[in-house]
């Protein structure tokens, strides 16, 4: 077991990660001070899997706990999941004492985070998460929300966790799909902040494909504390935390422009951060052999890389302008300057069109 911390002062925690920690859950819970009731948040495939072994840890440290369930899949990170929570909270008589955890993926634990920084104007939550993108991103920096019919994650609150336990066992049992979307995350860690990471994906994408557990817990580690460094500059987003959003502004668009069906947010994420990386060759901020090597890690982990041909840069473009982060029609992206380090520049619509690589 390992731990990394993310200092922001009164509101720090520690992430605990290592193997088979949902049945030591308890204890865990216990030495960091956590005391009464815990509302335990998932939905039916994962609380099938690990709610179990993770409510049974709890009793055994003396923890008294309730399971609420909510439906799965993005399309119930919503108002009315919230609803079940506050419910089940309130019809239980949970007082400012208690404490939620999320079990599952980034949609339990942002709709659990939610739910924990209103109840009662605030109260603790732990995160458990279960698939890789949770694990290296979701979970770690506080951002909480649930989706508005016109919009993703438009109602939210940052609100950092109490605590995040990461058991890497439970990876075994994604589907290889979600992992590989989960590993777009991780190489974007080593894309904006981290050359020497960067290298270490190159050598050991394989054993980390076949969930060699040194090699996950080594990625999975890093991952945590280059996102955990980057918040710790920036809790709230002013600025700097917006380098987290490398390959995302093409990435976004491509989710919303095919209605979140075609892809996973990491295949979105891993396009964009190829045409990112274009547009950064493009501006001479990084060489053709870097670029080289960003395409070449991305298609290793089995990520799509590029746009495809049915879907025209134009209408993606045109898209992005209408964005609330664009400005007078500009859009600002990150960029990167080789592998380790980025920076911020706008782009025009037209700009966009002309320097991207057409799709196949
Ligand atoms: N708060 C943040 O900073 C932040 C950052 C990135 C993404 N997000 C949010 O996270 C969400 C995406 O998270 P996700 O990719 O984890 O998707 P997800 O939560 O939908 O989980 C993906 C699927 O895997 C299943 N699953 C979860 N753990 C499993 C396991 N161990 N074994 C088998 N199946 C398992 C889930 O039931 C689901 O069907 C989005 O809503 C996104 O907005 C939040
Ligand atoms: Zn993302």
């Amino acid at each position: 077991m390992q731990t990394v911390s993310v200092n922001l002062g009164q509101r720090s925690y520690a992430i605990e990660l290592g193997e088979g920690l949902l049945s030591r859950v308890g204890e865990i819970l216990k030495a960091r001070g956590i005391g009464g009731r815990v509302g335990i948040v998932s939905n039916p495939p994962v609380a099938d899997l690990y709610g179990e072994e993770v409510r049974e840890s709890l009793r055994r440290a003396g923890y008294e706990t309730a399971l609420v369930l909510i439906p799965e899949g993005e399309a119930h990170k919503d108002t009315a999941s919230l609803g079940l929570i506050y419910d089940a909270l309130v019809e239980q008589r949970f007082d400012r004492s208690a404490t939620l955890i999320a079990l599952g993926g980034g949609v339990i634990g942002d709709v659990t985070g939610f739910a924990a920084a209103t109840f009662l104007r605030g109260i603790d939550y732990v995160q458990i998460p279960t698939t890789l993108l949770a694990q290296v991103d979701a979970s770690v920096g506080g951002k909480t929300a649930v989706n508005h019919h016109q919009g993703k994650n438009l109602i939210g609150a940052f609100h950092q966790p109490r605590l995040v336990v990461i058991d890497l066992n439970t990876l075994r049992t994604l589907p290889p799909r979600e992992f590989a979307a989960g590993m777009a995350e991780v190489i974007k860690h080593g894309i904006i902040e981290d050359a020497g990471f960067f290298g270490f994906l190159e050598e050991r994408m394989d054993s980390l494909l076949s969930l060699d557990a040194a090699a996950v817990e080594s990625a999975v580690a890093a991952s945590c504390r280059i996102k955990a460094a980057v918040v710790e500059q920036d809790e709230r987003e002013d600025d700097r935390r917006a380098i987290l959003n490398f390959g995302h502004t093409i990435g976004h668009a491509l989710e919303s422009f095919t209605g979140y069906e075609r892809f996973l947010h990491g295949e979105a994420v891993a396009i964009g951060m190829i045409q990112a990386a274009v547009l950064s060759a493009g501006r001479g901020l990084c060489s053709a052999a870097e670029l080289g090597r960003i395409e070449a890690l991305v298609r290793s982990a089995g990520l799509p890389w590029r746009i495809p041909g049915d879907i025209a840069l134009e209408d993606l473009v045109a898209g992005m302008a209408l964005d609330k982060k664009s400005q007078a029609g500009k859009i600002r992206f990150v960029l990167c300057e080789g592998i380790g380090r980025t920076r911020f520049q706008w782009f025009s619509p037209a700009e966009i069109v002309r320097e991207l690589a057409p799709g196949p």
